[in-house]
């Protein structure tokens, strides 16, 4: 990478030398897989014993496997009850406002509430309904701000990339059994770093829709190396993986069933999906962390243009 710099290339001459040659891509993209190369600092904050040890240890199996729970990470009845009110209420007015939507309108924001609801294209939107809450566009509800200011998820993030970081935006999710069946697929939602925290509202088993992943998978470089060219080629934001090509990545399939409280953080660079609703329904809320100023991700943002990766 550094030569391609000293070369005094533009941004867009990097970006067309790294399309062109795969080879080239994947040795700039491994090298920026180390996360102790140049960084903004990351000051970490102290907790009480406990909860210290809690956040050092997810952190560690986050970067380690890509994924990490902590049980009863939420631990209060009434704030995940409230939780599941909002996603419930949300899938109900977002119903509603999709119904008289053209179909290729994917955003719809509902203007009593400020909230905004996020739907897939035709093929993709039986069996779930999304609503994003981003801070400077809506009147964020008052539970879903108790989690937002919670210090917790942020540092285990920033530990597993070492930088410093905060929520993005978090997403409401409801998952449920849809007669009009339910297409879930492997994936990788992006190639730049990305962490979520995906806390249940619900307790989850294998009948309504646990998620799934790949444990190690967001190191599996090698065994990536043409999906990650062919998406950072095309531009592309949503990787998705044959279910083929999801088994023969990685050697196991961690289910992340689970109690509602529970939060599973993952990086979703490694292959992943949710399974299909057999029964009933399942609420998560998800913070996202988009915005991680790790080296890969500000080398990405400073070649991309418009291109979305
Ligand atoms: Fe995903």
């Amino acid at each position: 990478m550094p030569s391609l710099i000293e070369q005094g290339k533009s941004p867009a001459e990097i970006l067309a030398s790294l399309r062109a040659n795969a080879d080239l891509f994947m040795s700039v993209y491994r090298h920026l897989e180390d996360r102790n190369l140049e960084q903004p600092v990351l000051r970490q904050r102290s907790f009480p014993s406990a909860i210290e040890a809690k956040v050092e240890s997810t952190a560690a199996a986050l970067e380690r496997d890509g994924i990490a729970i902590w049980p009863g990470f939420i631990t209060d009845p009434e704030l995940i009850e409230e939780l599941r009110c909002i996603v419930y209420r949300a899938q109900i007015r977002s119903q509603r406002l999709f119904a008289t939507a053209a179909d290729d309108e994917l955003r719809v924001v509902d203007e009593a509430l400020g909230w905004e609801y996020c739907r897939g294209g035709p093929a993709a939107r039986a069996g779930i309904a999304r609503v994003d809450f981003w801070p400077d566009r809506c009147r964020v509800p008052e539970a879903v701000a108790r989690v937002w200011r919670d210090a917790r998820p942020a540092e285990v993030i920033g530990r597993a990339y070492r930088v410093p970081t905060r929520p993005s935006h978090v997403i409401g999710e409801r998952v449920f059994r849809d007669p009009r069946g339910d297409l879930v697929g492997w994936h990788v939602d992006r190639i730049m770093d990305q962490a979520k925290v995906m806390i249940l509202l619900d307790d989850v088993d294998e009948l309504n829709a646990p998620f799934r992943y790949r444990p190690g998978t967001h190191r599996a470089l090698e065994e990536k190396k043409l999906l990650l060219h062919h998406y950072f080629s095309h531009g592309i934001f949503h990787c998705e993986v044959t279910a083929q090509n999801a088994m023969a990545i990685g050697t196991e399939t961690r289910v992340c069933t689970g109690r509602a409280g529970d939060a599973v953080f993952f990086d979703t660079g490694g292959i992943h999906s949710r399974s299909v609703c057999y029964e009933g329904a399942r609420e998560v809320l998800n913070l996202n962390f988009s915005d991680l100023p790790t080296a890969k991700n500000r080398f990405f943002e400073a070649i991309r243009g418009d291109a979305w990766f």
